[in-house]
């Protein structure tokens, strides 16, 4: 049995954990098993792996390493029995997102991001991405409204408009190497707009479901 591992990206205040929600309903509804998982995160050590990577001061090659080391245990105890299982995994962020942050928001150059990937993954990949695209100042001015009242902005949020613009750009070229498996939603407009773009990305990909 193979599941099916569906991966969740954009910069953050793009509004994509709502819809993973409403994916997993999607899937349930049509009777799949759906496990839902993080990263960073995902299990007890990349969980304090995450803890870490998101408040303590480090360097890019430093923050690069935890995240892939994160990810190793990840894929390892969870992704790939979840998909031995035929599970359908949802997961909100995987590589892409180290790609974009790391690579281009960091500056890190593909010739340390890609041999750390095929270490890593040994082949698990998402079969689809999507991607929540819109720019860097408004995905900024909707994580000030939703950190009212929460939690405090952790130490990639503080980062600067220039840093998400250039992690923007970063899944940008991602996608653009890749345009088979990651698909971009505009998620500028309202979560119903958003969601409705969500949903006919599905109809179009599970027919059968
Ligand atoms: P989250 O807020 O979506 O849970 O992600 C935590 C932060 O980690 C977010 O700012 C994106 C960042 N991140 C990276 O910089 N590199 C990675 O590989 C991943 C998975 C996340």
């Amino acid at each position: 049995m193979t599941g099916r591992f569906i991966s969740f990206e954009g910069i953050d205040g793009a509004g994509k954990s709502t819809h993973i929600q409403a994916v997993a309903d999607w899937f349930r509804a049509r009777g799949a098993d759906v496990q839902l998982s993080r990263e960073p995160g995902g299990t007890p050590l990349a969980e304090t792996l995450r803890d870490i990577v998101l408040s303590q001061p480090m360097g890019s090659l430093t923050e690069v390493l935890l995240m892939f080391a994160g990810r190793r245990d990840h894929v390892e105890t969870i992704i790939k029995p979840a998909l031995a299982a035929g599970r359908t995994l949802l997961c909100d962020r995987f590589t892409d997102a180290s790609f974009a942050y790391q690579g281009g928001g960091r500056g890190l150059p593909l010739a340390v991001l890609e041999p750390l990937a095929d270490w890593v993954q040994e082949g698990t990949e998402p079969e689809l991405t999507l991607w929540f695209d819109l720019p860097a100042g408004q995905a900024a001015a909707r994580r000030v409204g939703r950190e009212v009242g929460s939690r405090e902005a952790d130490r990639i949020e503080q980062l600067d408009l220039e840093f998400f613009e250039r992690v923007r750009a970063g899944y940008a070229a991602r996608a653009a190497k890749a345009p088979g498996r990651i698909v971009r939603i505009d998620a500028s407009g309202t979560v119903e707009q958003v969601g409705a773009q969500v949903l006919a990305v599905l109809s179009a990909r599970y027919p059968a479901c």
